[in-house]
């Protein structure tokens, strides 16, 4: 095997590594919530879509999506702790495009940004953070004000 043969097979074997990894990742911890209400502009989602029970073992999930439907994008709501939660909208700031969340950070399939789970830049070309939401909660609900 030759130079060129050899890096360009090293290369597309990392590649694809890398592709799916990050596919089981967002098979394994995506949530689309569609059991919440939206009342008033505000969005109530219980605390217990959160958890999920795989093989007998509780599993608290790092985030949940939900798109209601007056909202061109849908929200991405991280769990920081157990009292602090933060709600994105999944639209980048760079130019636009919908960005696909991961457990702890949200990237731009368009030109590579991301975002940590607050919203914040974490790698450009973006340069300013997320549209996030004020989210409150109780002891069984998230509240999220649009
Ligand atoms: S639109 Fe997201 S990085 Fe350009």
């Amino acid at each position: 095997m030759n130079r060129r043969k050899f890096i360009k097979s090293t290369c597309l074997t990392c590649a694809t590594s890398v592709g799916a990894l990050w596919l089981l990742q967002a098979c394994k911890s995506t949530k689309h919530v569609t059991n919440f209400q939206y009342n008033q502009n505000k969005i109530t989602i219980q605390k217990s879509e959160f958890v999920t029970i795989k093989n007998d073992k509780t599993i608290q999930r790092k985030f949940i999506i939900v798109k209601p439907e007056n909202l061109p994008f849908p929200i991405a709501i991280y769990k920081l702790n157990d009292n602090d939660y933060k709600a994105s909208l999944l639209q980048c700031s760079h130019q636009g495009c919908e960005l696909s969340p991961y457990e702890t950070t949200m990237v731009c399939p368009c030109h590579g940004a991301e975002f940590n789970a607050k919203g914040e830049v974490t790698q450009g070309p973006a340069e300013t953070g997320l549209k996030t939401f004020t989210t409150t909660y109780d002891n069984d609900n998230i509240y999220i004000q649009l």
